[in-house]
């Protein structure tokens, strides 16, 4: 078997201490160079000098704590009407408790005509009735409280819905509204008709420019048509958005996932803007162009993310409570940290790093650990990392990697250094429901699928929660609920697993979510040690302290010698494991002949 002894390449994580003292100068230096720039009367459009409040202790909670995404259509159901609502969340708060989720991220649940599910919103200060109001919101908010949970709620600032009163005014050309959205007359052609201003293309497949009759001119969506772009350069839009920021956190939110955080901010000279073709391979028509700085990753999206991140501070100058601030950041060139990394500078605490929320079978051991090795190297000093294996965006990792290795991946998920998120259901290994079964849902599955359905429709990582093996796995009550029940419900739920004498993979969730409270998880070095083409494993250690997470990706048993650098050792103690392993909590393990059946992993405490 080649084996290839990691080097510990990886710069070691720093002690905290150090850390807090190299931010406040990087901050220092920070705030210094803003003033200098603004000052001199820089390109800077919206002057903002970024002050970051001193560091105490309580800012750091999000650093220890998993985030939770809740796709709440799809959670629990407490009305009866086959959608997922609020009070089915607040039903279902003490899972989180079992699992020892520290943070839960909702997606969005605001008045909505729900042609993207949601994500068009016609109004940002009220509930949708159909998951409820919001009192059943505020109700939702102190009882998480009450059980130690944070609440980070959904902030989708790109773009609104066609039917927000906003863009109502704006294409009648009202003062007050005409500029809240991105309107071009276009080019005006021979015959008298008029062709968009450019070649950007709409995420969800088309023209990002449509026609506007009332308005008589063409207006940007970098989604669907139904989901008109907030012209953000406008400062009374500026001031609306901080309003909708307000209101949420004066309803005692505890941060905000920042929707489509790339999209921002398009080029400012729109009609002599187009965009060159993208010469990679691409299945996606979306990327057959390529956004880099026109309409995507806009440099001058980082002023305004820094005016909101001065605003979440103002509040945590009131309240001493930290704010949390995750980013939807993405670049079109997947490895390209550094323009995920930029968001760090422009107020992001967890910018996310979707490098596994990509990996299908074709990467595994070593592909994951460059993966995860080129990311951890392109953090900047002081930053925290964060992984994610899935979102309502993307295939379920259950699927994409196989159900068996779903376990070994939520053991890899919640060892790495930094803050990881967990997508609903993988806690139980949830898979993605077969897409020829039910009439798709999904716009962009409906606008793109013809070329490839599984690819594009978003309605497979979806469906229901599995909670038993009850009608419709007890998410509903409802003859048809929203999307079917994935049809492994009977032998994949919460009941079950929860119940089992056996390990499932809740039961490794919830362990490995109690033993990464140890300092050596949550602050410690990582090192990978033995990688093959199947195993991949590392050391988290802090002084005194050292475990060795070992996981065989393969579909043979492997048997493999740790004991070298980093572990340095023959003998240890297990602490965690997946389901169908041999090992047993507290068992003597010998690190020298350490073995793993195929799609499992182990964690060993060594001695
Ligand atoms: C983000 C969301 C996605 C949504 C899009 C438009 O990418 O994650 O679900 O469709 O923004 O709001
Ligand atoms: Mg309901």
């Amino acid at each position: 078997m080649a084996q290839d002894k990691g080097a510990g390449s990886l710069a070691k994580f720093c002690s905290s201490g150090r850390c807090s003292l190299v931010l406040l100068l990087g901050v220092l230096v920070l705030a210094a160079v803003i003033v200098v720039v603004t000052l001199t009367g820089s390109s800077l459009r919206v002057p903002v000098v970024y002050v970051s409040p001193s560091r105490n202790v309580s800012r750091d909670w999000w650093k220890k704590s998993i985030v939770y995404q809740i796709y709440p259509r799809s959670f629990q159901d407490s009305d009866g009407d086959g959608v997922g609502d609020i009070k089915g969340i607040i039903q279902r708060l003490d899972h989180l408790v079992y699992l020892h989720v520290g943070i839960i991220w909702i997606s969005p649940f605001y008045v909505s005509p729900m042609k993207d599910f949601g994500y068009d919103v016609s109004n940002y200060t009220d509930v949708d009735p159909l998951f409820g109001n919001l009192t059943d919101f505020e109700e939702l908010v102190t009882r998480a409280h009450t059980k130690g949970i944070k609440v980070i709620v959904d902030f989708v600032p790109n773009h609104t819905s066609d039917r927000h009163s906003w863009f109502q005014l704006s294409r009648q050309g009202v003062d007050t509204h005409k500029d809240y959205y991105i309107w071009d007359k276009g080019v005006r052609l021979e015959n008298g008709t008029f062709v968009p201003p450019n070649n950007w293309i709409a995420s969800f497949g088309g023209p990002a420019w449509s026609w506007d009759d009332t308005r008589q001119a063409f207006y940007y969506h970098a989604y669907l048509p139904e989901q008109p772009d907030l012209n953000i350069r406008s400062p009374a839009v500026q001031k609306e958005l901080k309003d909708v920021l307000r209101f949420w956190l004066n309803k005692e939110v505890d941060g905000f996932r920042i929707d489509a955080v790339v999209k921002l901010l398009e080029a400012r000279n729109t009609s002599i803007s187009n965009e060159p073709l993208y010469t990679g391979d691409t299945v996606n028509p979306y990327f057959r162009l390529k956004h880099t700085g026109i309409t995507m990753n806009n440099e001058d999206i980082g002023d305004v993310l820094k005016d909101w991140r001065n605003l979440l501070d103002e509040y945590e100058n009131k309240d001493g409570k930290y704010r949390l601030m995750i980013a939807e950041a993405y670049s079109q060139n997947a490895s390209d940290y550094a323009v995920v990394n930029m968001y760090y500078d422009w107020g992001a605490d967890i910018p996310f790093n979707s490098n596994l929320a990509t990996i299908t079978r074709a990467c595994v051991s070593r592909c994951i650990r460059d993966r995860v090795e080129k990311y951890l190297n392109s953090m900047p000093r002081g930053r925290q990392p964060n992984f994610v294996l899935g979102s309502h965006d993307v295939s379920r990792v259950a699927t994409r990697m196989g159900s068996r290795h779903a376990s070994a991946l939520n053991m890899l998920l919640l060892t790495l250094p930094g803050t990881p998120t967990t997508y609903y259901g993988e806690e139980i290994g949830m898979s993605d429901i077969d897409s020829n079964l039910f009439e798709m849902q999904d716009p962009r599955g409906r606008r793109l699928g013809r070329v490839n359905i599984v690819l594009f429709s978003r309605d497979p990582e979806r469906s229901p929660m599995q909670w038993s093996s009850a009608w419709k796995g007890d998410f509903s009550q409802s003859m048809n609920t929203w999307l079917p029940v994935n049809r492994d419900f009977l032998t994949h739920n919460v009941k079950m697993q929860k119940e089992s004498s056996t390990m499932t993979t809740i039961q490794s969730y919830r362990r490995l979510a109690e033993v990464r409270q140890r300092r050596a998880f949550y602050n410690g070095t990582f090192q990978f040690s033995v990688t093959t083409d199947t195993i991949l494993s590392y050391v988290r250690a802090v002084r005194g302290e050292k475990y060795l997470i070992a996981i065989n990706f393969g579909f043979d048993e492997s048997l493999a010698d740790f004991s070298g650098k980093p572990v340095d050792s023959n003998s240890g103690k297990v602490v965690a494991f997946t389901e169908d392993t041999q090992y047993e909590y507290d068992m003597d393990v010998d690190i020298r002949r350490l073995s793993l059946p195929w799609g499992q992993g182990v964690v060993v405490r060594v001695q």
